[in-house]
């Protein structure tokens, strides 16, 4: 039991507290360092067991975080005043109780009279670290959301200090170096961001700005605003809100535009429950301005995909050139890893405090809430941009990311418009005829598998549980109800449910249990039957038939991998319904999926709804049930698809940037890359009867595990699953891998060197400029920076042709459109009379020679014209 004493001269600064009326009253008071001048105050929660061991705040676990940012971001902790929002330790360090609500109150009194001594000895900034602290400046919002913004606090007698909310360090301490819900490590990034603002803050001052907005414009405001606009030669910060997402049937409500940090204009189109906000004749004169300067004044967007196809699409002439920026584009260049949502990039940049609760958060339709607070909201999307944009580009400066801005990203943005916009020509009929000839297929390997089995009819092959009963003898929980089955009436729904039950359990148990076999599990702790659980099985079980002599056992063996094969691929047609036979075109049957510049940290495009990427690669077998996808996504009557692909264009990219001797003499002499690695894994030649199987096994291996330095054990999945019949074993594959390894050694140096800057630099940078901060755990760095130096290259060479590529086929006066952007490979749209002269361009421009560690090089593409997608 520690003693109740106080400590030091601070606990005078809390005398004010009711401590009789605190829960906690009697237990050793913790007080503030307060240096006797001090310009930035540090708020924590309260003092837990080191502290109050101690009698020192911020002296545990939470203290040693804090003292690594403070340090980090220039700062001295003597120079601070460190104090907490009570003066006690919680029980159990838990402040969320009744008792430590009431804690909080009984030691406010103390907490203002502290602030006000703060003041008098030169506070004026506050860092309120974690959510208590942030309350008790009654500022109100989730932290993550307010984080970062600067608030105003008043104390009784009326002084005033900045707050700046930001993480407590026990958070930041939970997700150190880790990828939280959104894949990120952004809390780590966001939390120096702001101890670094607290800082010059305290130093500088700071003054907010102000909104010099006008919502409710007349036609006058909104002419005489366009003509100022375009006699200043002003760059308008634009964004849209409108009534949904869908390309057919989204409103535009309003449009914000805003000449600076602090002057905007609103221009509302529709207003209260969807009434139009200007007179027919107002409009014309409204619409004409806007168009006006839409097409003379150079513009900035946070997502500029999704305001200018909706602007476009509802009549307004939006050109793509006069897109100077796009801030989400500009932070993603700048630090592709963490988040680009605007109130972040505010966060870090602006000085507007989080604005978009008040819209966010509503619980009525666009149109049916405040249209002041939703055209304000609106405006603060708009002034917000002209906050952030001149630091952001400083800072493309000093990360001399300034080229790769000006020669890869902002020309995409032209590419991508485009292809948003032009969408894909859609065969539903195609699609028809596959979901059903697919769906026969699927009844019929269920028939199959049941039948081979004996398995009852009320065996779910889609079930996890039923698979796991039947693979591994693994009893699902739903068999406790079975006894319950006595108790049913016949001819009731819960009596046939449980019936169907019974036979599952009588006739579907496991026909062979491999012994001593422990699968792996799931996430979340059950045993896998999913592909790569599957897989380990019958590799588990191809080992255990080649080392037992019983025919019976064997032929059990035998009988269960033969079924495992056929489940698998019925689970491959389900996966291939579900996922390829449910495309919605847009009212003019083409189908625009959203194309992401900033949705990989490499720089190579995303695509999402639907996800077009992952489109199955034509395998060489016509008949695969994979192979018509492809052939859904048409050219219009008259026109064809030019395609354009790289050939081998990471395993190129692999070779100039390892510089490896063989990996080079196999494309500057034209060797076969997949002969050669096969060689030099299983030191066969061609004649060997196993060559054909391990050459598939090798090139799995160079594409999965070089490539994209995938992990062993993944990578020796992936070449069983390919070639089964090597019968490979772990220890096999390690050798061969080693083999190859010994055969490349610039490989492995190149390897070692990436591996080890990351590791102390936490950073990279590829031969196309492009920088990425690693910011996820030390065990993943290694094989994210692999594959980031090779990625991102191929990216940038994608990225550039196709901003070439644009370019030209303007000057030339063609009229083909990017209509599809998959990994290595270009797709236009055109007139058939066009296409032998896009096609050379295309080629021209992806062929074209360019520097690699200093030497000229060039990747082949192999280029096609065809009437639908699976003919290219
Ligand atoms: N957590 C806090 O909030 N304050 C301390 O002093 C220590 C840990």
């Amino acid at each position: 039991m520690i003693e109740a004493t106080t400590t030091g001269s601070s606990i005078h600064l809390r005398a004010q507290s009711n401590c009789a009326l605190c829960p906690f009253t009697g237990k050793r008071k913790v007080g503030a360092e307060h240096p006797a001048t001090a310009k930035l105050m540090l708020v924590g929660e309260a003092p837990g067991e080191t502290e109050e061991q101690l009698g020192k705040p911020f002296s545990g676990a939470s203290g040693r975080l804090l003292n690594w940012v403070i340090s980090q971001v220039g700062l001295f902790r003597p120079a601070l005043w460190i104090t907490n929002v009570i003066y006690c330790r919680p029980p159990q360090n838990d402040i969320s109780t009744i008792d430590g609500s009431d804690a909080i109150d009984a030691c406010a009194p103390g907490f203002r009279a502290e602030l006000e001594a703060a003041y008098d000895a030169g506070v004026r900034t506050i860092l309120a670290l974690g959510a208590v602290a942030t309350k008790a400046f009654g500022i109100t919002g989730a932290i993550h959301d307010v984080r970062g913004s600067v608030y105003t606090y008043t104390t009784y007698s009326g002084k005033k200090f900045n707050v700046i909310p930001t993480y407590h360090p026990a958070a930041i301490m939970r997700q150190h170096w880790k990828r939280s819900g959104g894949g990120t490590a952004d809390a780590a990034v966001l939390w120096q961001a702001d101890f670094r603002k607290a800082k010059a803050i305290s130093e500088d001052g700071y003054a907010p700005y102000e909104e010099r907005f006008n919502l409710q414009p007349t036609v006058a405001d909104v002419t005489a605003f366009v003509e100022k606009a375009i006699s200043s030669n002003a760059l308008v910060a634009v964004d849209t809100e409108t009534t949904g997402l869908s390309y057919d049937y989204a409103r535009i409500v309003v449009i914000g535009l805003a000449v600076s940090p602090e002057d905007a204009l609103s221009v509302p189109i529709l207003t209260d429950h969807g009434r139009p906000y200007w007179k027919p004749e107002e409009w014309i004169t409204v619409s004409a301005a806007l168009n006006k300067l839409f097409q003379t004044c150079d513009q900035v967007y946070q997502n500029c995909f999704f305001d200018v196809p909706i602007l476009r699409k509802n009549g307004f002439e939006v050109p793509f050139e006069k897109i100077l920026y796009d801030t989400l584009l500009v932070h993603h260049t700048l630090s592709p890893e963490t988040k680009h949502d605007l109130a972040t990039i505010t966060s870090l940049y602006g000085k507007t405090p989080f604005w978009k609760s008040e819209f966010r958060d509503r619980e009525t339709t666009i149109l049916d809430m405040d249209q002041m607070v939703m055209r304000r909201y609106n405006l603060r999307d708009c002034v917000v941009l002209h906050q952030v944009l001149p630091a952001m580009l400083d800072d493309l400066r000093t990360l001399k990311l300034e080229e790769l801005w000006r020669t890869e990203v902002h020309p995409l943005i032209p590419v991508v418009l485009e292809m948003t916009e032009t969408g894909v020509g859609f065969s539903p009929s195609r699609m028809a005829t596959y979901r059903n000839t697919l769906t026969a297929h699927l009844a019929a390997l269920k028939t199959e598998l049941l039948t081979d089995m004996s398995l009852p009819d009320t065996f779910n092959l889609d079930s996890d549980d039923h698979i796991r009963w039947f693979l591994y003898g693994i009893e699902p929980t739903s068999f406790k109800h079975l006894p319950e089955l006595a108790t049913k009436k016949p001819g009731t729904k819960i009596y046939a449910e449980l019936s169907g039950l019974k036979k599952v359990h009588d006739e579907g148990g496991p026909r062979y249990i491999l012994p001593s076999w422990t699968p792996p599990k799931t996430d979340t702790g059950k045993p896998a039957v999913d592909k790569e659980g599957l897989l380990a099985y019958r590799i588990q079980l191809n080992n255990r038939l080649s080392t037992i002599k019983s025919p019976e056992e064997q032929s059990a063996i035998r009988r269960l991998l033969d079924w495992m094969t056929k489940l698998t691929e019925y689970n491959r047609i389900g996966k291939l319904l579900s996922t390829y036979t449910k495309y919605k075109p847009d009212l003019d049957g083409r189908i625009r999926p959203r194309w992401i510049i900033h949705g990989t940290v490499s720089g190579r495009l995303a695509c999402r709804d639907p996800n077009l990427m992952n489109l199955p690669k034509p395998k060489d077998d016509p008949t695969d049930p994979a192979s018509p996808v492809r052939s859904f996504f048409v050219a219009a009557p008259g026109n064809v698809f030019v395609s354009c692909d790289y050939i081998n264009l990471e395993a190129q990219l692999l070779a100039f940037e390892t510089e490896d001797p063989i990996l080079c003499a196999v494309f500057e002499q034209g060797l076969n890359l997949h002969d050669l690695n096969t060689r030099s894994m299983f030191k066969i030649e061609p004649d060997n009867p196993r060559w054909k199987s391990a050459r598939k096994a090798a090139k799995v291996f160079f594409f999965g595990g070089i490539s994209y330095g995938g992990g062993d054990q993944t990578i020796y999945q992936k070449v069983y699953l390919e070639a089964p019949e090597l019968n490979l074993t772990f220890a096999d594959f390690k050798r061969a891998k080693d083999s190859w390894m010994r055969d490349h050694p610039a490989y492995v140096a190149w390897k070692n060197r990436i591996i080890t800057t990351v590791m102390r630099d936490r950073e990279l940078r590829t031969e196309f400029g492009r920088l990425r901060q690693f910011l996820g755990n030390a065990a993943d760095i290694g094989k994210e920076a692999l594959d980031f130096m090779i990625q991102s290259a191929g990216a940038s060479l994608v990225n550039r042709a196709s901003a070439r590529i644009y370019a030209r086929l303007r000057q030339e006066g063609l009229s083909a459109k990017f209509v599809l952007q998959i990994h290595d490979q270009l797709v236009l749209e055109c007139p058939e009379s066009e296409a032998e002269s896009v096609k050379a361009i295309v080629v021209e421009e992806m062929e074209r020679p360019f520097l690699y560690h200093g030497k000229p090089r060039r990747i082949p593409v192999e280029a096609t014209i065809g009437p639908d997608f699976g003919a290219v």
